[in-house]
């Protein structure tokens, strides 16, 4: 501390011998570090669209190096549990992971690490199957919405799924149309009893109960 204000004092004594046009310097800025280092580890990505809601990545890049994988994952369990920061089980230990290997002690090859990335594409992949209504159980969705007034190939109360595939092959728009005739309830297009609608179901739900029926 005393020898930063004798370099202080250095430096304004200096510049007081100088002439005032010479004063007027070049400031150079230190390089950017208020952003997170890039990084393809999947807890990067994480980490950009999670952390800077709170704080800037100097939070980070200020925290003294040589951290490893456990006291990283020690931070990241602060950041969730006392300051509310939204990360999931898994997201927390994938933004932790990013952190020990980047700014810490932990390795890319390391067999945590790797497991981690193995363990995060699966989640991502799981999450595109449902968006696309595959891993959807139809025959449960049958079961728990009084879809069994209808068989597969007989009618019951409802029309059997193998005529409503029936009446639909050939329009472009079949999909859409049994959609909505599940999401609202129909009427009368079939006989005198109506079918509720079935408002508490997803699109994905709606959308493979759907796809299941026109494919009778
Ligand atoms: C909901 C708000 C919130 C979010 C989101 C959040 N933090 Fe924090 N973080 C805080 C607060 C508040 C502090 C300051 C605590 C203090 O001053 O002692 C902090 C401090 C820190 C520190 C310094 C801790 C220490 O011991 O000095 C680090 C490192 C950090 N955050 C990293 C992160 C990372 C990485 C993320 C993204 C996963 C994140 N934070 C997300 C609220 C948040």
């Amino acid at each position: 501390m005393r020898a930063f204000a004798a370099l202080l004092l250095g430096c304004t004594l200096s510049m007081a011998a100088l002439p005032v046009s010479a004063r007027v310097v070049g400031i150079e800025l230190p390089a950017d570090v208020s952003v997170l280092r890039a990084s393809p580890l999947p807890g990067y990505t994480v980490a950009q669209q999670k952390c800077g809601i709170c704080h800037s990545a100097d939070y980070v890049n200020f925290q003294p190096p040589g951290m490893d994988l456990e006291q990283w994952t020690a931070e990241m369990n602060k950041m969730q549990h006392s300051y509310g920061a939204a990360l999931d089980e898994l997201e927390l230990r994938l933004v932790a992971a990013y952190l020990a290997v980047t700014y810490g002690t932990a390795q890319a090859t390391d067999p945590q690490v790797l497991a981690l990335s193995v363990e995060a594409r699966k989640a991502s992949e799981e999450k595109v199957l449902m968006a696309k209504g595959a891993s959807i159980d139809v025959p449960a969705l049958l079961n728990a919405n009084a879809c069994l007034c209808h068989a597969i190939d007989q009618k019951l109360v409802g029309p059997a799924f193998k005529e409503v595939a029936a009446a639909y092959r050939g329009e472009t728009d079949a999909q859409a149309k049994v959609v909505t005739s599940i999401r609202q309830g129909v009427v009368g297009q079939w006989g005198p009893v109506p079918m509720p609608a079935m408002s508490t179901l997803s699109d994905a739900q709606l959308n493979a109960l759907a796809e299941f029926v026109l494919k009778q």
